[in-house]
């Protein structure tokens, strides 16, 4: 029998239909106060996961009456969906919500809103609270499908709120969404983490993992194709601990049938549970794109252990040779973290001689951080900050040469490019198949359209390119 119960977790109807109870007030409330639309200013730090959040933040702002401005300067409504990773995502919260006292000063209506990870955590809401009271909202990541209630309560009763309820976590469906692009869709499958990797916060703040429907997912991949987006990514901490009805391979089978042409992409997946049987699905989904992000955190088996990631060194590399011989174009990439309490020098070694046998096309390098309350905040750490960033600069020298190898191995192939954005006056970026940045001559109104790109040149590891 399956374990999988597709209720649990998931908020129900009628509280979806409250919520817009909610929203058709405030924007009575609003109607009345403002003369024109009030504006809001939304920013969101961190992952991916964070951004798709705060489109459907954005959503519900809409609902509520709001239209967007891209600076505090001129917001009614200042709204920070934060990151809690890493120390430094952290600071820059609290700076930019410590410059917006002076404005506040002078709009004195404006209301400043703060969510995300960072304010789930007990330690950081208490100091929001005590060091920083022009705050008016805080809403923890447990309850952000009640933001139209929350704003209600903000403008019609004029006290602050505070909500971080603690939980497992909840699935809301149907709640309305702004999406930042026309072409490029952020869907959700999964939310929340198991893992407790020994480093990171994120399942304090995120809750326990739980799956969406497989039709719930399906549904909004359809809408999204049917209005007319090309790129599709598939976000979940561990998106191959997918468990809905069917595991995540098959629910990539099902997405790749759905007729159109549009690439699908996903992150993030976990070495720990991502099987062959995957990897022969990415080989056989057409619209599925040559790329693997596949965090290895670091390459020494006993830092792996300390980290609690459940592989070793020799489990992954040979995933990754599987991958290789199954996938020949594909690419890879990665997160690292150098400087785990009690990294040795040989330890790092370690780190530098796996991606030298990887050859990853990218990788993403962090120091590590320490995060209050997870298990390898108190493990000793004599390694002063100097050897790190030493480390670190290693790491990002060995990574260039990998990149610069990857890179010229491209030229003079072609591949099938979605136009994402004019760079400058009629130069395009977009994406090789394996997901590396090229870039070519071409009109702005090609935006969102694909083309085929032949790859004429590369500088350092940016690729050039000419449509053909
Ligand atoms: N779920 C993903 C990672 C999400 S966090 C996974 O397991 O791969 C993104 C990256 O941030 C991690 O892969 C890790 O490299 C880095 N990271 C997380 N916690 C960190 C910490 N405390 N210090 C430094 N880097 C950290
Ligand atoms: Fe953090 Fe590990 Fe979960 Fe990734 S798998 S979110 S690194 S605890
Ligand atoms: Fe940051 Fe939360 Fe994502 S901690 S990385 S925004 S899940």
């Amino acid at each position: 029998m399956s374990l999988y119960d597709p209720m649990k977790n998931v908020v129900p109807p009628s509280e979806t239909a409250r919520q817009n109870e909610y929203a058709a007030l405030v924007r009575t409330v609003l109607d009345a106060r403002f003369s024109d639309k009030p504006r809001a200013f939304v920013h969101t730090y961190g992952c991916q996961g964070n951004v798709s959040d705060g489109e459907r933040m954005k959503g519900m702002l809409r609902a509520c009456g709001f239209v967007f401005t891209d600076t505090p300067d001129d917001a009614d409504l200042v709204l920070y969906n934060t990151c809690a990773v890493r120390e430094h995502a952290q600071d820059r919260v609290f700076g930019n919500v410590g410059a917006l006292k002076p404005i506040k000063n002078k709009r004195r209506h404006m209301k400043i809103a703060l969510c995300g990870c960072m304010v789930q955590q007990p330690h950081v809401a208490q100091r929001l609270r005590r060091s920083y009271p022009f705050v008016d909202l805080i809403f923890g990541t447990h309850v952000t499908h009640r933001l139209p209630e929350f704003l209600y309560r903000l403008y019609c009763t004029g006290e602050k709120v505070c909500e971080i309820p603690q939980s497992d976590g909840v699935i809301a469906e149907n709640i309305p969404v702004s999406r930042d692009s026309s072409f490029k869709a952020w869907v959700p499958i999964m939310y929340g983490c198991n893992n407790f990797c020994s480093y990171c916060i994120v399942p304090y703040v995120r809750g326990r993992e739980r799956s969406r429907t497989v039709d719930a997912i399906l549904d909004e991949v359809r809408s999204v194709v049917a209005a007319g987006y090309k790129e599709i990514t598939l976000l979940g901490q561990n998106v191959n601990s997918y468990k809905g009805e069917l595991d995540f391979a098959g629910l990539l089978r099902e997405i790749n049938a759905i007729p159109g042409e549009f690439l699908i992409r996903f992150m993030t997946s976990h070495p720990k549970d991502c099987t062959r049987e995957l990897i022969d699905t990415i080989a056989a989904c057409e619209k599925v794109e040559r790329h693997l992000h596949l965090p290895f955190q670091s390459g020494s088996d006993r830092i792996l252990r300390e980290m609690n990631r459940h592989y070793d060194r020799a489990q992954y590399l040979s995933l990754v040779n599987y991958a290789k011989q199954t996938i020949p174009d594909l690419l890879l990439t990665s997160d690292v973290i150098v400087g785990f309490p009690g990294e040795t020098a040989q330890e790092f070694d370690e780190t530098l001689s796996l991606a030298d046998e990887v050859g990853f096309s990218s990788l993403f390098l962090f120091i590590y951080s320490p995060r209050e309350g997870t298990k390898a905040a108190s493990m000793p750490d004599e390694t002063d900050r100097a050897e790190k960033v030493r480390r670190f600069q290693s790491l990002e020298k060995l990574q260039a040469q990998h990149s610069t190898r990857i890179a010229e191995s491209m030229v003079g192939r072609t591949f099938r490019v979605l136009c994402e954005e004019e760079n400058r006056e009629g130069v395009l970026t977009g994406k090789t198949s394996g997901s590396m940045p090229v870039e070519f001559p071409g009109a702005a109104d090609r935006v969102g359209t694909f083309v085929d790109v032949r790859i004429t040149e590369r500088t350092g590891w940016t690729l050039k390119g000419e449509i053909v």
